[in-house]
């Protein structure tokens, strides 16, 4: 039996009794909105802007005398703010660097680990991952001279919404050389069991990488106890670091040896790369699978928003993300499972299983529905055919929001307000 307390009053006390309450006011919230999109964009901070606004005035006062005289100097900021987020996510300071998108470092860690491996000719990824990681796998596989529709192995989803561990599991076969999976689904939310999945691949000799997009920022990762080979994020859900910021990239030490692939001259050993030598020679750490000249403006967002992150730290973020989505579930089973408003939660209910957004789905519709709520000045995303996608951020929003975004959804189908919605949507989020 559902015994959830529906009150305004109770939602307002557990804001009373939220220790992060504080850093709400660190955030620059769109005016007017209950912001509850995280999950694709986080909302900028005062400390982001703080740091880009310093880059630009060492821009300004010292020009290209920034690279060694900015402080910190731009030539290691890479790699400073890189070690900001081994800190995050139990990494050692030297196998994380801020660099690329999230896409390209697929690409460079991907192609590191496959196309130098002669024998084993497989990749292995899942058929709910988000799609630039398949788009990637696939020009990997053709790089390689194969056909993806054999050489791409997808693990199937029995209900077009989870993965089923022991699944994925069974098809590490000695042909597959990478695998390739998302920590957290883009659309269920479902947190995979990473720990598993890498001592299953490492039993097989397989190389395992994590897109970890969906919960660095919301979830603890140890990658040091952990130990899977590597992983890449962005910057610009979880962790507040704007629109199109950089993304990291986590190797593991025990592969800073192995030669990159992309190679450029950001990736060059750091002592000599102004030596400007014709033989690529790669750094031995993360580092060396940069590219090309960081973006300093975007690191220097990545570091003001990081140290948020770290301030309130993980596990209270975490502890506090679940509580918020806990009682969102609640509220939904309580008030808007039954017809005539008929939500479902599609995302796991055990918090272990969970990442940092719900799902929720509605087969008549949804997507007019999410336009509605856009419309009430409730900001959600939505992802076809039926799913409205609503991440409450621990940093920045109220269980008060999680409980106004209910009573508006209870509201719509109320007064049938999705009624005046358009029929199609629009080419952007
Ligand atoms: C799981 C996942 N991976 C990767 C990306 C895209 O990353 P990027 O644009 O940095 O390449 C997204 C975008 O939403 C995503 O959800």
């Amino acid at each position: 039996m559902n015994t959830i307390d529906t009150s305004e009053s109770h939602a307002l006390s557990l804001d009373a009794a939220d220790s992060l309450a504080v850093f709400r006011e660190r955030f620059l919230l769109p005016p007017g909105k209950i912001y509850l999109n995280g999950n694709s964009l986080g909302a900028a901070s005062k400390d982001s802007l703080a740091s880009v606004q310093r880059v630009i005035a060492e821009w300004r006062r010292l020009g290209i005398g920034g690279w060694m005289g900015g402080d910190p100097p731009w030539i290691s900021f890479a790699e400073k703010v890189g070690a900001m987020a081994a800190e995050l996510v139990g990494a050692r300071a030297d196998e994380v660097v801020a660099t690329g998108t999230t896409t390209l470092n697929i690409h460079s860690l991907v192609s590191t680990f496959f196309q130098q491996q002669p024998r084993r000719r497989k990749i292995l990824a899942d058929e709910l991952t988000f799609p630039t990681a398949l788009y990637a796998l696939q020009g990997q596989v053709r790089m390689k001279g194969l056909d993806p529709g054999e050489h791409l192995l997808l693990a199937r989803s029995a209900d077009g919404r989870t993965l089923d561990e022991d699944g994925i599991a069974a098809l590490m076969g000695e042909d597959v050389a990478v695998a390739l999976l998302p920590s957290v689904l883009y659309r269920s939310a479902q947190l995979l069991d990473m720990g598993y999945l890498t001592r299953a691949a490492h039993k097989k000799g397989i190389v395992i990488g994590f897109d970890c997009v969906h919960s660095v920022g919301a979830v603890p990762h140890d990658f040091t106890a952990m130990d899977p080979d590597f992983a890449v994020w962005c910057s610009y859900k979880h962790l507040n670091a704007g629109p199109g910021s950089t993304a990291f990239l986590y190797l593991n030490r025990r592969h800073f040896d192995e030669p990159p692939l992309l190679c450029g001259w950001f990736g060059y050993e750091k002592e000599r790369q102004f030596d400007l030598e014709t033989d690529f020679s790669h750094q031995r750490s993360a580092g060396g699978w940069q590219v090309s000249s960081p973006s300093i403006l975007a690191i220097a967002a990545a570091e003001g928003a990081l140290k948020i992150v770290l301030e309130a730290g993980i596990e209270r973020i975490r502890a506090k993300s679940l509580g918020l989505t806990s009682y969102l579930i609640g509220l939904v089973d309580a008030l808007l499972a039954d017809p005539p408003y008929s939500f479902r939660v599609a995302s796991p209910r055990e918090p272990e299983r969970r990442g940092g957004h719900i799902a929720l789905e509605r087969d008549e519709e949804a997507m007019r529905v999410s336009e509605a709520l856009k419309g009430m000045g409730v900001v959600v995303d939505f992802r076809g055919p039926a799913t409205i996608r609503i991440a409450p951020a621990p940093l920045y929003n109220t269980y008060h929001e999680v409980w106004r975004v209910v009573r508006c959804l209870k509201e719509i189908i109320d007064r049938g307000l999705y009624e005046g919605q358009a029929r199609s949507r629009k080419a952007v989020p």
